[in-house]
């Protein structure tokens, strides 16, 4: 049976979508229909809320696929923007995306066609529902609430252009993960409460609290992190549109903060953008603490920029640390450390060895991933001395906790975070170094490192690598007997 004969002729589909942001939903239901060779202009996409109408006799049976239809082809490209772009209030969205989806079948280089007025399309619904989820990341305020049981509980306000509530949930999840919060939107709500995410029906504005003392708070935060080095007056005006203003308690410092950029910018280069003076507060002394105040660490510029704190991770009684520099752009996506590939070639390594990534305690000697932004990429930017520095006040903590027997630092950046001084990694390596806490401290060279090379200089940086791990296992062997 062909495909043609599993729709019935001059029938018209009708698709109601369970949710306006369920992407899954409509790849699903648009595979089934490419394959059954329905065209784009039999099938009705409806929303909930959507009007069917023109569609009020359409069928919403859909045909079952044949056993032996083709694979559905959509291009890399198509796949990366279909998803963000479901996400737009356009009614018109999903249609677009099965037209094209259609087209790819027999075009499937429709993508790099510029000129398209349906690519073009996506590529602004993708653009637009982008530029919104950055605004929510970037504009969201937090007003402080007490609950029924005297709780703290965060609740904000926020008016989203399109549907992106739910897909920024993780974001807010990671950035905000030991606080209570609630965000209130007309599209929809989303509560935390420190170990579960649940969603709620939309809110209206009255439902969100107002000013308190919390306002001050952010206004404080917002002078603090504000880097006249990069004011350009333009560009922030187009960044936080009027729209937002009213939400956010630091938009009244803005004049001043203006006004003495100039002065503040000339402060900063004689002393260095980074203040920190080695001294913080208490030391926190528990994991999940030292969790929730790095979370909230400004101590130096990375911490200010559009990313989240990611905590070491592995048994508190590891007998072996390992220190890696930084997290990456994945590892920041993620919230923990060492996923990406430099994480994978370590696991390789570490499996080689015989040592068990998760027997040990596995973390950064900085905590918050430094990067510049170059179009959709953030690109990787080795931490500075000062900054390493100021981290080190929290891997010392992590080490008061866990009280590894020996630590294995990878990478000048991990070494400097151990040491507090600059180390050549191809002359430590190899040699233990006792540290004041009663651990050995081995260096190695950061996997990353073997990564950038190839060739026979890849090869030799391996074999050194393994070499390390080898003697770290041997050395842990021992401490064990
Ligand atoms: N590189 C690191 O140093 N740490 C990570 O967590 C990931 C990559």
């Amino acid at each position: 049976m062909t495909a043609l004969q599993h729709v019935k002729l001059g029938t018209y589909y009708v698709v109601h979508l369970p949710r306006p942001d369920d992407f899954d939903f409509w790849r699903e239901k648009a595979r089934a229909l490419v394959q059954c060779d329905v065209p784009p202009d039999r099938v009705a996409w409806v929303e909930p809320g959507g009007s069917g109408d023109l569609f009020a006799h359409g069928d919403t049976r859909l045909p079952t696929p044949p056993a032996d239809a083709p694979q559905v082809r959509a291009s890399k490209r198509f796949q990366q923007l279909a998803k963000n772009a479901s996400l737009h209030s356009d009614p018109d969205r999903f249609a677009l995306l099965y037209r094209l989806l259609w087209r790819l079948q027999t075009n499937p280089r429709i993508m790099e066609d510029k000129a398209d007025s349906d690519v073009r399309k996506l590529e602004e619904l993708d653009k637009n529902v982008r530029r919104d989820s950055h605004k929510m990341h970037a504009f969201v305020r937090f007003r402080q609430v007490e609950d029924e049981d005297g709780a703290e509980h965060y609740v904000a306000w926020f008016e989203p252009d399109h549907h992106i509530v739910r897909a920024n949930a993780g974001f807010f999840r990671r950035r905000f993960a030991n606080m209570k919060w609630s965000i209130l939107t007309p599209r929809g709500t989303l509560h935390w409460d420190g170990n579960t995410m649940r969603e709620g029906p939309p809110a209206r504005r009255e439902d969100a609290p107002s000013g308190d003392p919390v306002e001050e708070l952010w206004r404080k935060y917002y002078a603090s992190i504000f880097n006249p080095a990069r004011l350009k007056v333009g560009a922030m005006l187009s960044e936080m549109p009027m729209k937002y203003w009213k939400n956010l308690p630091e938009a009244s410092l803005i004049p001043e903060l203006i006004a003495g950029a100039q002065t503040r910018e000339a402060q900063m280069v004689d002393a260095g953008a980074s203040k920190f003076t080695g001294e913080f507060e208490e030391k926190p002394d528990t994991l999940e603490a030292i969790d929730k105040a790095i979370h909230a660490c400004r101590k130096c510029p990375i911490g200010t920029l559009e990313n989240t704190a990611v905590m070491g991770e592995g048994p508190q009684d590891a007998a072996l640390m390992i220190v890696g520099e930084q997290p990456g752009d994945q590892e920041d996506m993620a919230g923990r450390p060492f996923v990406g590939p430099a994480g994978q070639l370590l696991d390789q390594h570490l499996e080689k060895a015989g040592i068990r990534r998760s027997a040990a305690y596995v973390t950064n000697a900085v905590k918050h991933f430094k990067y510049v932004q170059r179009g959709k990429r953030r690109i990787h930017q080795s931490p500075g001395a000062k900054e390493i520095d100021t981290c080190r006040w929290w891997n010392e903590a992590e080490r008061a906790i866990v009280q590894p027997k020996l630590v294995l630092a990878m990478g000048a950046s991990a070494a400097r975070g151990m040491l507090g001084k600059t180390v050549s990694i191809s002359r430590a390596r190899g040699e233990p170094i006792a540290m004041e806490d009663g651990s050995e401290l081995w260096i190695t060279a950061h996997p990353s490192y073997l990564l950038r090379l190839d060739g026979a200089a890849r090869e030799e940086q391996a074999r050194l690598f393994d070499a390390d791990l080898a003697a770290v296992k041997e050395r842990l062997d021992e401490l064990a007997g």
